[in-house]
């Protein structure tokens, strides 16, 4: 196991209606005056604005708010945020949404309490020093931002998404009412899915060797939330199947699933070329939905790197899918006409672990090619070059990757 530092400072306050303690709780933690920022609108129409909003009122708390955050949010939503806060002073920015919005939050906690352009900190100019506090009342799980230390804003005027990651990014506090997702759209469920099984999956492949508490942790949450997957297909109602995914989508991403994992010189805890790939895409066309992305770039990224470390791959799938690879002196093989060698059984292994994966996103309604997303090998170059400016010319962790690597990964991907 290697050494780790764990820091999940966020106080989770979960369940039935606790939308409507938000000021309550808040008034008890000391704020007093916040801003909201909120999305596209689907708070507006659930009603949960106003019950957040009736909330801070009992509870005599000022606000003010910023809506219109867009899915893979821009930074003039950012900026405007940012001059809200400082005109009005607040001591608190409190998203309601998904990650956009909260990541939206987290951008103008940061850039209210700097001098320079907010941006700064994207374009890796500049360190965040300070922040104003930030509390989430999450109405999608998936990005987990919730309680990570990260935040993706895309910049349009340069096609670039970017993140910035600190300590200061962790909120003080998130509100979940897994009653609140009921309302989401199957496609969003099922990205949100992806994205927060993606997260556990770029620990547990960032090619440091097994930690067995932190494997079982990681494995146990995939097979909990891929279950319950099944039942809010059925029924997006299911309370229980929905605070199941819920809770995972917020452990999936707040250092948990990756104790022990991180690397040697590795600056995070994990391997996250996949999430990079897929931010290119996001950036390309802000219409793209990031776990829509991960669910294609995921299995490719596999086939391409699996033999680098293939003991990690094997205990994946026994864990997950309870495939393991064929063994002559166990397995009846009077069916099977060819050799099976060593290799040969992992090689199968390994492919029908990737297979199962991909196939159980495609089932959720996800897609399984780029062509799929409206990206073409002509877009390409296009991807490689914002990569080159976030992730550099060599990047990643369970196999170090080229920018030739990226090529071959997005065109096995077409
Ligand atoms: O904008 P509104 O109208 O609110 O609608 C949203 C949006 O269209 C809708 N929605 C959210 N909650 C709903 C709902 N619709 C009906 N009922 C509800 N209860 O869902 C759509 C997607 O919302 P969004 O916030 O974009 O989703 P998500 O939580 O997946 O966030 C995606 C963003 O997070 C970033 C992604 O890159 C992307 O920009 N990520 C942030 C991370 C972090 N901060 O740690 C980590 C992730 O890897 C990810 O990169
Ligand atoms: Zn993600």
């Amino acid at each position: 196991m290697n050494d780790f530092t764990f820091w999940s400072p966020t106080r989770f306050v979960f369940g039935r209606g606790v939308t409507d303690r938000v000021g309550e709780e808040l008034a008890k933690l000391g704020y007093k005056n916040v801003l909201i920022v909120y999305g596209g609108g689907s708070v507006v129409r659930c009603g949960t604005l106003d019950r957040v909003k009736a909330s801070l009122d009992g509870a005599g708390i000022a606000h003010v708010e910023l809506g219109g955050v867009r899915p893979n949010p821009e930074v003039s939503s950012v900026r405007a945020g940012i001059e809200l806060a400082r005109e009005h002073d607040v001591d608190l920015i409190l998203p309601v949404g998904g990650g956009s919005t909260m990541d939206a939050a987290k951008a103008i906690a940061l850039g209210a309490r700097y001098d320079g352009d907010v941006w700064d900190f994207y374009a890796k100019r500049a360190v965040p020093q300070d922040r104003i506090p930030v509390a989430c009342v999450v109405t999608i799980p998936a990005s987990g931002s919730e309680a990570s230390d990260s935040a993706v804003i895309s910049n349009d005027e340069l096609h670039l998404k970017s993140g910035c990651n600190t300590d200061l990014n962790r909120p003080v506090a998130a509100f979940m009412d897994p009653e609140l997702t009921f309302t989401l759209p199957p496609y969003q469920t099922a990205a949100g899915i992806t994205d927060m099984i993606s997260h556990i999956m770029e620990r547990f492949f960032s090619g440091a060797p097994a930690v067995p508490v932190t494997d079982n942790i990681a494995c146990g949450m995939i097979r909990a939330v891929m279950d319950a997957a099944g039942r809010v297909m059925e029924d997006p109602n299911d309370y229980d199947a929905r605070a199941n995914i819920m809770w995972v989508g917020t452990l999936a991403h707040n250092g948990l699933a990756g104790i022990g994992l991180k690397t040697p010189g590795a600056g995070r805890d994990g391997d996250w070329s996949c999430h990079g790939l897929e931010h290119e895409l996001s950036a390309f066309d802000t219409s793209i939905t990031h776990g829509a992305g991960l669910a294609v770039i995921f299995p490719a990224w596999m086939r391409y790197v699996w033999r680098e470390h293939p003991e990690r791959f094997l205990e994946f799938g026994g864990q997950v899918f309870g495939i393991e690879p064929i063994d002559p002196a166990i397995d009846d093989l009077s069916e099977i006409d060819e050799e099976i060698t060593p290799e040969r059984a992992i090689e199968d292994a390994v492919e029908a672990t990737i297979d199962e994966l991909q196939d159980f996103f495609v089932s959720l309604g996800m897609p399984r090619t780029l062509g799929e997303l409206g990206i073409t090998a002509d877009d390409i170059d296009t991807l490689l070059a914002g990569l080159k400016i976030n992730k550099g010319e060599r990047f990643g962790t369970f196999r170090t990757l080229t920018l030739d690597d990226a090529r071959a990964i997005y065109e096995s991907a077409l």
